[in-house]
């Protein structure tokens, strides 16, 4: 499912991410995309149009950063807090990013 690169080089990418307080709410959503990219896309795509996988799109329009953490929080993957508050900042970046394309 995941090929260990990938996971290796997103867990390279968080705790790079870690090491500062220069980390910005861009930054974190780069490592949300990576964390997304290897972990999430197994049961998830971020294309709400011809989805396939059993866990649909999880980028959900009205939802808040802290909202959509407890649902990656529940999820069948062992992510740290750091990664789950990056992965929740990448999905709700991407949902407002929809919600104002519409
Ligand atoms: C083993 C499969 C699997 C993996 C891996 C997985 N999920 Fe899910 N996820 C699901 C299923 C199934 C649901 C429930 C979908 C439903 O009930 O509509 C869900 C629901 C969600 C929801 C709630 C919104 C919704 O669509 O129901 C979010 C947010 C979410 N997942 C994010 C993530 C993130 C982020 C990751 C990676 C860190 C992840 N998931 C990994 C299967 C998975």
């Amino acid at each position: 499912l995941c090929p260990p690169a990938l996971t290796a080089a997103a867990l390279t990418l968080v705790l790079c991410g870690c090491g500062g307080h220069s980390t910005n709410q861009t930054g974190r959503q780069g490592q949300g995309k990576a964390i997304f990219a290897s972990v999430c896309t197994g049961c998830h795509t971020l294309t709400a149009a011809a989805n396939t996988k059993p866990g649909g799109d999880p980028a959900i329009p009205g939802l808040t950063i802290a909202q959509l953490a407890t649902y990656v929080r529940v999820m069948p993957v062992h992510l740290t807090p750091g990664q789950i508050d990056a992965v929740a900042i990448y999905l709700h970046a991407t949902a407002t990013t929809k919600q104002t394309s519409r």
